[in-house]
């Protein structure tokens, strides 16, 4: 197949690639007559792509010099024959944003033996450089390049550029890298890279650009008073470096950018002497006050941040910003700082002001007011003491984070330009005025954790066609939900979760296709249940619990739509559901069966907002009998909780589908009949809760199967029978079956009245006859698993209440030496008395 859609040009037309090869001129001509035939020929893509304006020819013999070949989707593998070699005046090549589909860079590139530039950015080239090619200017960026840093790159002293931005490249830069006097510019970013830059890079008195970001460098920065002549850009962020800032940094004549956030940089900051600077980003390392006076006078400074926990500076004034004319970007987050201004502070440029995590306190102060107010798009005052603030007066705002602040009264609205409010966290109080809604570009709007009261703005319903995350979680509000939202609805995450709300939700609420997360949980919500929310496509969160809700789950339609097919968290506990468990739901939970791909790429559920991050969905929920408040959701956590509720009839056998299942709770119902050996089938289930319903007969043995059991509790029921032993079955205690009087069996007290055949006779290492049953090799295995499944839900953040399964553990632990005490001792263990 010509699929190899590789170097437009000569594999699809062979007459062309002909006149190419046999005549060696390799005119002009002949591209320019190359690329006539291209715009009658059907590769659209190819006419679309090329950029011709991509060909330089030499004048005088016609010799094509220079090709550009950049985002022409090109994609295959690259074959070594390809005529493209055939064109041996080359000086600069380009092919970057193709798709090579990781085949190996060909050693033939050395035949352009006047080659200077090469720029293979981003094509999927893999493998290793292979040392033909490194006399080139090599710009080989985000190519997929592995194993050790190539040492042999440095081999000759021409290169002027070298770009291997985001590799993978790993091992130390060689000290072969200062024999490269000319080169101008280096960047080495997001690769693998370990151990120290060497000192040879003090040679590079040509170096203008020198980025080599997002390695694991350590050591302290080469010094020399006089380095760097040339340098306009360093960037060192996201690092090990530690020791002090090196004394060029102060003194190079040209800098103009310092990156050099995310690392261990200490000592105090000193006198910048250099008065080009735009840019000095130092966030993140262990960096010391006093602030050198000297940034005050750095009139082109545009974008600063420092760095956090600036010791020995506690106050700033405010008002000496104002010296710097040009200031946009301001990060002084993460200080213990309180701010004063004695001057109006009028930044006029200031578009992006970061204080958060400062001990700003008090009012609203009036320089902050005054800070920017039409040209400020980001304020970032989160977590301070704020207790008031009357307006805002920034006219274009766009991004407003107030949350984790004292603030209380009313709720003034941003202006319209809004994109990002939070405010979550404070005392508001009072209505939400219907004015928020003339935002049309408000995407998250994150109210939660405040007094705020009233009925919902109906208009919320129609902000929808940019809102995509409404959180007015832990509010006062009272009344209806929204009964429209517009056709187009943008909502991702819909939280209502904790308010006073009666509803009812409307099936409007189906316009709003892309609905993951429907919170309703602790309200007043008196209605059956909303069975058409089964048919939005992409819905894996929805809780209901805590509300008035009430009737059967029983569907009469008997269509077979899809159904909560990508449902993860399914929670309808504590209302007055009744009826038989809903079956035709579960056989339709496919992401839970695992028959729906999840589409996520990220583990946590959220909305990634380019500008301001990623911001995740929270849930309160019932793990394992404890209530937490998971920050984040992990996009593989399913649940299901049915518990609390009327629902009757047995527990039926497709539940044994739920291949993904992490917690089932239908704890508090009136089921009936057996436990389905089918739950045997769960093997992700960590927590299992079936008290306090009327189920009989025995718990099946298949039980103790489940790796990561590590919460049961059938505690409540009419079970009989021997209780399952081994594995995690050893680490249940008395509670987990209490109030059932037929259970026999380690750990409750009462014995089974089964005579056991008599242990086999087993060796001890020391050859000594033991009569300990296998089953004491069982338990041990078992604790590995509890040790695996701690590891399991450890990703999970928790922000309230104690995991249990971290109890689990200490518990574990516990049990292991009381057991091997009563091993060496009395053999007192229900299961072997006989
Ligand atoms: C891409 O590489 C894969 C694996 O080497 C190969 O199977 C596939 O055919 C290649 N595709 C093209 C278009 O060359
Ligand atoms: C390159 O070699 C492949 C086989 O390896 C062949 O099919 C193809 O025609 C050759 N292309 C050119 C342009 O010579
Ligand atoms: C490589 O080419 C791409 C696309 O034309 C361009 O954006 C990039 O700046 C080039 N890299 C270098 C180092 O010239
Ligand atoms: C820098 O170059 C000089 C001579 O060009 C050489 O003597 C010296 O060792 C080099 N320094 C480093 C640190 O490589
Ligand atoms: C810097 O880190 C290295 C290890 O990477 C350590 O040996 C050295 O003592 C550290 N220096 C300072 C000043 O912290
Ligand atoms: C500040 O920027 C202006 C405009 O880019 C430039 O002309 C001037 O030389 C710069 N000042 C310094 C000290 O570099
Ligand atoms: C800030 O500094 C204090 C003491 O100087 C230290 O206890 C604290 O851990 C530091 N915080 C951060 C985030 O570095
Ligand atoms: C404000 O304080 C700064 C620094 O303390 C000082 O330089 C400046 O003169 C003061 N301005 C006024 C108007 O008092
Ligand atoms: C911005 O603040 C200044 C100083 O308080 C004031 O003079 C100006 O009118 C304000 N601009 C707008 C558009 O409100
Ligand atoms: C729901 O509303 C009906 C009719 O208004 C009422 O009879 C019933 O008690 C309510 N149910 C709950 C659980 O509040
Ligand atoms: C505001 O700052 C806090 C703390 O630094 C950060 O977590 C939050 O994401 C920021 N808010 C926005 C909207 O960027
Ligand atoms: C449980 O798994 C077994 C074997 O893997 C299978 O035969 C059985 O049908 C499954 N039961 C259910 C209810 O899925």
């Amino acid at each position: 197949m010509a699929s190899y859609l590789f170097l437009c040009l000569f594999l699809f037309f062979p007459h062309l690639y002909a006149s190419f090869s046999s005549s060696g001129s390799h005119s002009c001509s002949s591209l320019i007559q190359f690329k006539d035939s291209f715009s009658i020929n059907q590769k659209r893509m190819l006419i679309y792509c090329c950029s011709w304006d991509g060909v330089t020819c030499d004048h005088l013999n016609a010799h094509v010099i220079a090709l550009d070949l950049s985002c022409c989707w090109l994609y295959g593998n690259f074959p070594s024959n390809t005529t493209l070699f055939l064109l041996p005046h080359l000086q600069k090549l380009n092919l970057a944003y193709n798709d090579f589909n990781l085949s190996k860079i060909p050693s033939e590139f050395s035949r352009f033996t006047s080659l200077f530039y090469l720029n293979l950015s981003y094509t999927e080239f893999a493998g290793e450089v292979p040392s033909q090619v490194s006399h080139l200017s090599l710009s080989l960026a985000g190519c997929g390049l592995q194993g050790k840093f190539p040492k042999n790159i440095f081999d000759l002293p021409s290169l002027n550029l070298l770009n291997l931005l985001d590799n993978q490249l790993s091992g130390q830069i060689p000290r072969s890298l200062g024999n490269h006097l000319q080169l101008t510019h280096l960047d080495l970013s997001w690769n693998q890279l370990s151990g120290q830059i060497p000192l040879s890079i003090l040679n590079l008195t040509q170096l203008e650009y020198l980025r080599i970001a997002g390695n694991t460098l350590e050591g302290s920065i080469p010094d020399e008073v006089t380095a760097f002549p040339n340098l306009i850009y360093l960037g060192l962020s996201d690092n090990l470096f530690n020791g002090t800032l090196p004394s060029w940094l102060y003194t190079a004549p040209s800098l103009k950018r310092i990156i050099l956030s995310q690392n261990q940089f200490s000592g105090h900051i000193k006198e910048f002497q250099s008065k080009s600077l735009e840019m000095i980003l130092l966030k993140n390392n262990k960096l010391q006050g006093p602030l050198p006076s000297s940034i005050f006078q750095l009139l082109n400074l545009t974008y600063l941040s420092l760095p956090n926990n600036l010791s020995g500076v506690r106050v700033i004034e405010f008002s000496m910003f104002s010296n710097l004319p040009n200031l946009k970007y301001l990060d002084l987050s993460y200080n213990s700082l309180s701010l004063t201004s004695n001057s109006t502070s009028r930044l006029k440029s200031l578009e992006r002001l970061d204080l958060s995590c400062n001990k700003i306190e008090g009012k609203i102060p009036q320089w902050m007011q005054e800070v920017g107010n039409v040209s400020l798009t980001y304020l970032n005052v989160s977590h301070n003491s704020l207790t008031e603030v009357e307006y805002f007066p920034w006219k274009n705002i766009e991004f407003l984070d107030l949350s984790s602040n004292l603030i209380r009264g009313n709720l003034p609205i941003p202006a319209s330009t809004i994109n990002v409010f939070l405010i979550s966290n404070n005392s508001f109080t009072g209505e939400v005025s219907s004015l928020i809604c003339n935002a049309s570009s408000l995407q998250i709007l994150d109210l939660s954790h405040n007094n705020l009261s009233g009925t919902i703005p109906q208009c919320f319903g129609n902000l929808s066609d940019s809102l995509e995350f409404l959180n007015l979680k832990k509010n006062k509000f009272y009344g209806t939900i929204p009964t429209t939202f517009a056709k187009g609805c943008q909502l991702t995450t819909f939280n209502l979760n904790g308010n006073l709300l009666e509803g009812p939700l409307t099936p409007s609420i189906l316009n709003c296709n892309d609905l993951e997360v429907l919170d309703l949980g602790n309200n007043k919500i008196n209605d059956t249940f909303p069975h058409w929310l089964g048919s939005l496509p992409q819905l894996q969160v929805l809780v209901l619990k805590s509300n008035h809700m009430h009737g059967s789950l029983r569907i009469n339609s008997s269509k077979s739509i899809p159904f909560f097919s990508k449902i993860q968290i399914f929670d309808l506990s504590s209302n007055y559901f009744s009826g038989p468990l809903p079956v035709r739901y579960i056989n339709s939970f496919k992401a839970i069966i695992n028959l729906e791909k999840i589409g996520s790429t990220v583990s946590y559920m959220g909305v990634n907002d380019p500008r301001s991050g990623f911001y995740t969905y929270s849930i309160g929920i019932v793990m394992k009998g404890q209530y937490m408040e998971l920050v984040k959701i992990f996009t593989m956590w399913m649940i299901i909780d049915l518990s609390n509720n009327q629902f009757e009839g047995g527990i039926p056998k497709v539940i044994g589908k739920l291949t993904l299942l992490k917690g089932l709770n239908l704890s508090h119902n009136n089921l009936n009949g057996g436990i389905p050996t089918s739950i045997g089938n769960l093997t992700s289930l960590e927590w299992l809760d079936l008290s306090s319903n009327r189920l009989s007969g025995t718990i099946p043995n298949r039980l103790a199967d489940l790796p990561f059991l590590s919460s049961f509790n059938v505690s409540e029921n009419k079970l009989h029978g021997q209780i399952p032993q081994g594995k995690q079955f050893n680490t249940f205690g008395n509670d987990s079956y209490q109030g059932n009087k037929g259970l026999c069996g380690f750990p409750v007290s009462k014995g089974c009245n089964i005579i056991e055949p008599a242990p086999p006779n087993v060796l001890e290492k020391d050859g000594s006859k033991s009569n300990i049953t296998f089953g004491w090799k069982v338990v041990l295995i078992g604790y590995g698993c509890g040790v695996v499944f701690g590891m399991s839900v450890g990703y999970v953040v928790f922000k309230t209440g104690k995991p249990k399964w971290l109890v689990n553990l200490v518990e574990i632990q516990h049990e292991k030496k009381r057991r091997r005490k009563s091993k060496d001792g009395s053999h007192s263990n229900g299961r072997r008395r006989i």
